[in-house]
């Protein structure tokens, strides 16, 4: 460009004044607006902080409430444990440990609130609620917040739902829930927001008792009629995180062959996640046994269907159901069981 405007002022000669003039043009434009700005700078100030603000406003207002729900709704939930313990008839006392996983960058604070659990059937959830849990404030940390609810005696909301939930925590291999609340969300100093907690949770569940076992069997063929007669203990696997108190536990025990030849106990049944190991005891009909034995393989295959659970001297009917409809068959040696005696 220069050098073209060089060579146009050698051609022309008045080439430069109108350099000049473009100059002082182009100066005083500038000095207009310094001008301007020397006098409106309060004006482009409220302007420029106006402009801030409604940006900002919008950021707190419009997306800091949609950023919160956002973390609340990706946090994941997991379980290190959950217990059910002193059953009654329209209370359970819950204790939870739980992880809360995060990747939000945020660490707010969330005010107490209820929960309520939705159990889910065929990936679709259930409108009723099993019950209602009330979380402790939590103030979210990285990578994980820990939930902490210790001993919390919680309201049967719907005895179906818990039942069916009975039902799903012993037969299936894993269960999915969905707690459900609304609390208000604390992030240092902005507005507090008002967010809804929905988050579903998978966890492994009781698997049917699978691998359900009786160790050292043993029948006292002295027992007084009405006396147990065959004692042993039960090998129950838990692969869940879950504790659930039964309270004392029968199951009726019956064959193919006979039907029922009689039932068995367990006194203080508390399921904990891992191996259990039960003390057992039945009261059976020898004579039934004796002709359900499988003639060539020496097995009776036992017919194993819990029948009550009374815990502090009340029927448990969310646990009698879902024990009803579960049944068990345990191949045993008659050998093995009379080599006890
Ligand atoms: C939870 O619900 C109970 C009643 O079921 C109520 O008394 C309590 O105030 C609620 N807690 C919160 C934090 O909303
Ligand atoms: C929670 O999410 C489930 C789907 O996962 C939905 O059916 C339910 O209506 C939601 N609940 C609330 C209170 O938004
Ligand atoms: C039960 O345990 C015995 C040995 O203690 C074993 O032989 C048998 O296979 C087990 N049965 C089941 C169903 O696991
Ligand atoms: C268990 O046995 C009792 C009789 O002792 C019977 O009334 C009941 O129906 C049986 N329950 C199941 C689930 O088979
Ligand atoms: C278990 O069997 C005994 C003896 O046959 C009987 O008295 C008792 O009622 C049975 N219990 C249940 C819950 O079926």
């Amino acid at each position: 460009m220069s050098r073209g405007n060089e060579s146009s002022s050698e051609r022309k000669g008045g080439g430069e004044v109108e350099q000049i003039e473009n100059y002082q043009a182009k100066l005083t434009t500038g000095g207009k607006v310094k001008n301007h700005f020397k006098r409106f700078w309060w004006a482009h100030l409220i302007a420029f902080c106006a402009g801030f603000l409604i940006i900002a406003l919008c950021l707190v207002y419009v997306a800091m409430p949609k950023i919160a729900q956002k973390g609340i709704d990706d946090a994941t939930l997991s379980y290190n444990s959950l217990k059910f313990m002193k059953p009654t008839l329209d209370t359970l006392t819950v204790s939870v440990d739980a992880v809360q996983h995060s990747d939000s960058p945020f660490t707010p604070t969330l005010d107490a609130f209820n929960v309520s659990m939705h159990l889910v059937k065929d990936g679709v959830r259930h409108d009723k609620v099993i019950t209602q849990l009330r979380m402790p404030q939590v103030h979210a940390q990285h990578p994980g917040t820990s939930i902490i609810i210790n001993d919390q005696e919680t309201k049967i909301v719907d005895i179906d739902q818990v039942t069916e939930f009975c039902k799903q925590v012993l037969t299936q291999e894993s269960i999915t829930v969905i707690m459900e609340g609304k609390t208000k969300l604390h992030l240092g100093a902005l507005p507090v927001n008002s967010v809804t907690y929905n988050s579903s949770i998978t966890f492994k569940a009781l698997n049917g008792f699978k691998g359900f076992n009786i160790t050292q069997p043993k029948i006292d063929l002295l027992a007084e009629p009405g006396q147990p007669n065959l004692l042993g203990m039960a090998l129950i696997p838990n692969p869940s995180v879950l504790t659930v108190e039964l309270g004392t536990v029968v199951m009726n025990i019956s064959t193919k062959e006979k039907g029922l030849i009689g039932n068995s106990t367990i006194e203080n049944f508390i399921l904990k996640p891992g191996q259990n190991l039960l003390p057992i005891k039945a009261i059976v009909d020898q004579a039934l046994v004796l002709g359900s034995v499988n003639s060539k393989t020496g097995i009776v295959n036992m017919i194993i269907v819990g029948q009550t659970a009374v815990y502090n001297g009340v029927h448990l009917p969310y646990f009698e159901a879902a024990l009803k409809s579960h049944t068990i068959t345990l191949p045993v040696d008659l050998q093995t069981l009379l080599s006890g005696t």
